[in-house]
């Protein structure tokens, strides 16, 4: 299948939404994001050139000195399949990079090994049957004891809560979202049936699996006493500061602390108190109003909030308000306030109640990496992915021990201080407290109190001068480099000339994304003010845009979409992509990025996945010996009766799925 064949099936999921009506029915990528929404999009706009001579000058200084030095030992065809790949210290590490791939299978190293272990739709829960293979057996009561749809971030947790077992553990999974024409033999998007409606709903949400190594593959255990789904139904409470809140309460919960439900769960986070963070992204699509209910006129307050998140006031995408009051604005209209939060979740209490924690602000949260501060205060760092939205912290007022009783480390997300950033032009940059009555978040601007900041977080962004960025995606701390952080910022295609560049994007027309990195004042991840550079400007290297921390281009893999990061076991940085396929016509991969050294910014894939997938996750266990993918949304762009994509199982249409990665015969994954 070629790839214009796949894009120009793209309309099957309509377009981006618009502020009044909300056509996307799902999609991280820049093909069907939701429209800007925010009206500081062009906001400093003056950095633009000085960012340009800044990259400029590093691609001819770094990158001229060390070609010289590399081309000695490099082949030079195609995409260097030859290369010998290098970690940041230097040395060789375990694998030839593999040349990128448009074929429909995944792709790993000569000397790896991969399996597929979890696939939607696969019980989980004791006595839920599997799908047969037409998944004409699919119903509510099998979804909900089965793997979800659309497998997105992955947490390992060790066998015992602290520990550092590998063999056994288990898995949590964010269930992004869910794609009818691919699940469903008969879907018309225009007229979903109330019971596919309520399997979506079932197929979203998260899943703990337990699982175990055998032979240097993963397997999950079916039926396994921790098992558990998460879904659109999971009943949760709000905590933290806006609780209880005027804007969170509905006929439904009248107290505005009880809520059904998470949705577009995209990454997350691992706390050190061992439970995970799930963070709702793209929510505004599951809200709008049914065919001829009337819109509240466009100054109306709760309109004017939810336009600034994109909830759109008529005919939603996937049609839920017709059957769930709840999704139905005219019905609920503060229910889409009750989304857009980090859910914490604790994966060995098979009975412990999903908890939104509202200090941690409210926006399309891609994810929640944490780390503790050298005064022992909790840190998570949090993006906003929409175009010309803002990169924010967390910081907790008390401190993290492993002595505190498990809710009392939870509580540490529940009293602290959000902040946003702004980026400066000579590379440094603030941290600001997003706290009522300062900075101009006051009664007298419209902020009610500390819960009104926290549930208008974009808003508050806008009145201190945030900085606008092009899709903030993961906000990864380096666990080795105290004080360092990479930021992903995805792609944005709408940073016309009209809006203009700013010194953290300096690219108009963002199509391939980049990676900046962040040093926080002091190597203190707690402080207020940081200094930062360019890691990666993503795309074609021999486009003369592009930067790659200086390395040689001609050495380097291509690389687009820059979306999930993790950290490997020699330290390096490993960047996952979302959408590599518009951007490069190559299939999403795994990127193995070193940080320091000579071999800084010598980009080198490691994983390439099957036809229309985004790779998601990166995970490995303790011991660094398995690495998990999340391939989700394989044959995105086709249908179940019309398939791109038959992975992973030949003959059936494409499924979501879990994949583990090992060095064959044994030994640490890139070592
Ligand atoms: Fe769901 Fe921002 O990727
Ligand atoms: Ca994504
Ligand atoms: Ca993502």
């Amino acid at each position: 299948m070629t790839h214009s064949t796949r894009r120009q099936a793209l309309p099957l999921f309509g377009s981006w939404h618009s502020g009044t009506f909300s056509k996307c029915t799902s999609k991280c990528n820049d093909e069907c994001h939701t429209a800007p929404s925010n009206p500081r999009a062009g906001a400093v706009d003056d950095f633009g050139a000085v960012a340009a001579r800044m990259i400029s000058r590093r691609n001819i200084l770094k990158g001229g000195a060390l070609a010289g030095m590399v081309l000695a030992t490099a082949s030079l065809d195609g995409l260097a399949t030859e290369r010998v790949a290098m970690a940041q210290d230097g040395t060789q590490i375990g694998f030839t990079p593999i040349s990128a791939s448009s074929a429909d299978s995944v792709v790993v190293p000569e000397g790896y090994s991969w399996n597929t272990f979890l696939r939607w739709g696969d019980p989980i829960i004791k006595g839920t049957p599997g799908l047969t293979t037409d998944y004409s057996n699919l119903t509510v009561e099998q979804q909900e004891g089965a793997f979800g749809y659309n497998n997105d971030y992955v947490a390992f947790l060790p066998a015992t809560r602290g520990g550092t077992e590998s063999d056994q553990g288990l898995l949590w999974v964010n269930h992004e979202y869910t794609q009818g024409e691919l699940m469903f033999g008969s879907y018309d998007p225009d007229n979903p049936t109330e019971v596919q409606v309520n399997i979506e709903i079932a197929a979203h949400g998260g899943s703990v699996v337990e699982v175990y190594r055998d032979g240097g593959a993963m397997y999950y255990r079916r039926g396994g006493a921790l098992n558990r789904r998460i879904t659109g139904t999971t009943p949760m409470t709000m905590a933290g500061p806006a609780a209880g809140h005027s804007k969170l309460r509905t006929n439904a919960d009248p107290s505005g602390t009880e809520v059904l439900g998470t949705f577009n769960n995209c990454a997350g986070g691992k706390t050190p108190w061992g439970t995970i963070l799930t963070a709702e992204e793209n929510f505004n699509q599951y809200f709008g109003l049914p065919d001829g209910a009337a819109a509240p006129a466009e100054d109306d307050p709760v309109r004017v909030d939810h336009d600034r998140y994109g909830v759109g006031y008529g005919p939603s995408g996937r049609k839920w308000e017709r059957f769930v009051d709840r999704f139905d604005l005219s019905k609920e209209p503060n229910e889409p306030y009750r989304h857009g939060w980090i859910v914490e979740i604790d994966p060995y209490d098979p009975d412990f109640v999903p908890r939104k924690h509202t200090a941690l602000g409210r926006f399309k949260h891609e994810g929640a990496e944490t780390t503790i501060a050298p005064d022992g205060r909790l840190v998570a760092y949090l993006g906003d992915d929409e175009r010309f939205d803002y990169l924010y912290k967390y910081v907790s007022n008390g401190t993290y021990s492993p002595d505190n009783t498990l809710e009392e480390n939870m509580a540490l997300l529940d009293d602290g201080t959000l902040y946003v950033a702004t980026f400066s032009d000579d590379q440094t940059g603030q941290w600001i407290p997003l706290v009522h009555g300062q900075n101009g978040l006051t009664a007298e601007n419209g902020f009610a109190d500390q819960g009104d900041v926290l549930i208008r977080a974009r808003a508050a962004g806008d009145t201190v001068g945030a900085t606008p960025m092009d899709r903030p995606e993961d906000v990864t701390p380096d666990p080795n480099r105290p004080g360092y952080v990479y930021v992903a910022c995805t792609n944005n295609t709408r940073r016309t000339e009209e809006v203009g560049v700013n010194a953290a994007n300096p690219r108009l027309d963002n199509q391939w994304g980049h990676v900046i990195e962040l040093v926080e004042a002091g190597n203190d991840v707690g402080a207020t003010t940081f200094s930062w550079d360019f890691l990666l400007l993503c795309g074609d290297p021999e486009d003369d845009s592009t930067f790659f921390g200086g390395y040689d281009k001609s050495q380097v893999s291509p690389i687009s979409a820059p979306d999930n990061l993790a950290f490997t076991p020699s330290g390096d940085l490993l960047v996952a992509t979302d959408g590599q396929p518009g951007g490069l016509e190559l299939n999403d991969a795994f990127h193995w990025v070193p940080l320091t050294g000579s071999e800084r910014g010598h980009v080198q894939q490691f994983l390439s996945v099957p036809v229309g997938a985004e790779a998601c996750g990166p995970e490995f266990t303790p011991d660094g010996q398995t690495l998990f993918c999340a391939v989700q949304h394989p044959g995105d762009g086709g249908t179940l009766a019309a398939p791109i994509s038959q992975f992973p199982d030949p003959g059936r249409g494409a499924r979501p799925a879990m994949i583990s990665i090992w060095k064959t015969g044994g030994g640490v994954v890139g070592s």
